[in-house]
């Protein structure tokens, strides 16, 4: 099924409830890839009921930002999303989302304000008003995230909690291309020169996770080794190299317990993320 609008989606989803369905919720901007539909498969085993939510939500793109250029393609990802498993895809429009000026928002404080909440002024805002509403128009009881977008996770699970939504959010793997590129539907827009620039993301966290096994603690020589190895190629312009704790997301001097290793790189016009979560003893 494909549903436009909040009325009809919340009747569907108010019915599954009352017959007793438990329903998971996949939220996402569309152009879906593996990433997305190992979310929906793992929704669909662990709940009667999948909603997939495709709406690209301008108040989390910057001017600068690529909302007018971001891939769509409804009819493909509406048969991609149902091939793995989705009941309901929810496409609104601009309009049926925000039908007038907002004056309310949502807003998830520190765990914003380095890693992309420090490059991309307002944009957990976006993310954090837009997953409020999804999550007031489909009280579903859990929501599947990709660990790609970490600080997102974490953001998320912490608005969830301070504002006692009473839904679960799971944290999925990232999925990666065969050569190590994290799935991102950004990835459409690097040439074949840029793709292989891309690759160096997720080889320079090789590098670090290697350094970490070896018994390296010190977050400025690992920074160090990753920047130094994606400067090496002229197309990788660093927007940030950081080692932050994984559940505070505060910045570490010395590695201990779990942390997360995450970058933003842009290739090209590209920006790109990519990270590793490790535990450190
Ligand atoms: O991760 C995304 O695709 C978006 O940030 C989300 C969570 C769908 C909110 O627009």
């Amino acid at each position: 099924m494909l549903f436009h609008y909040i009325k009809e989606t919340r009747l569907y989803v108010k019915e599954q409830k009352k017959l007793g369905k438990s329903i998971g919720l996949v939220p996402t901007m569309g152009y879906l890839h593996q990433g997305h539909l190992s979310l929906i498969k793992k929704a669909k085993a662990e709940n009667d009921v999948v909603v997939v939510s495709v709406f690209i939500n301008p108040i989390q793109f910057g001017p600068n930002d690529d909302f007018e250029k971001y891939p769509r393609d409804l009819q493909r990802d509406y048969n991609l999303a149902l091939d793995a498993g989705a009941d309901l895809l929810f496409n609104p429009s601009l309009e049926e989302m925000y039908p007038e000026k907002s004056r309310s928002f949502v807003l998830v404080q520190e765990l914003t304000d380095n890693l992309c909440g420090a490059s991309r002024p307002g944009h957990f805002q976006g993310v954090t008003t837009v997953v409020s509403k999804l999550f007031n128009i489909i009280p579903a009881d859990r929501a599947y995230f990709g660990m790609k977008d970490a600080q997102q996770v974490a953001v998320i699970t912490q608005m969830v909690k301070d504002l006692n939504f009473d839904i679960e959010i799971v944290p999925c793997p990232i999925i990666r291309e065969k050569d190590g590129l994290a799935l991102s539907s950004r990835n459409v827009y690097l040439n074949n020169k840029e793709r292989q620039s891309a690759l160096l993301l997720s080889q320079s966290l090789g590098k670090a996770e290697e350094l970490i096994k070896q018994g390296e603690r010190t977050a400025e020589i690992i920074v160090d080794s990753i920047t130094s190895f994606l400067e090496k190629d002229p197309n990788c312009n660093i927007d940030y190299v950081e080692i932050v704790d994984f559940h505070t997301l505060k910045d570490l001097k010395i590695l201990k317990n779990k942390v997360l290793i995450a970058l933003a790189v842009k290739i090209g016009k590209t920006r790109l993320l990519d990270n590793i979560v490790m535990e450190v003893e």
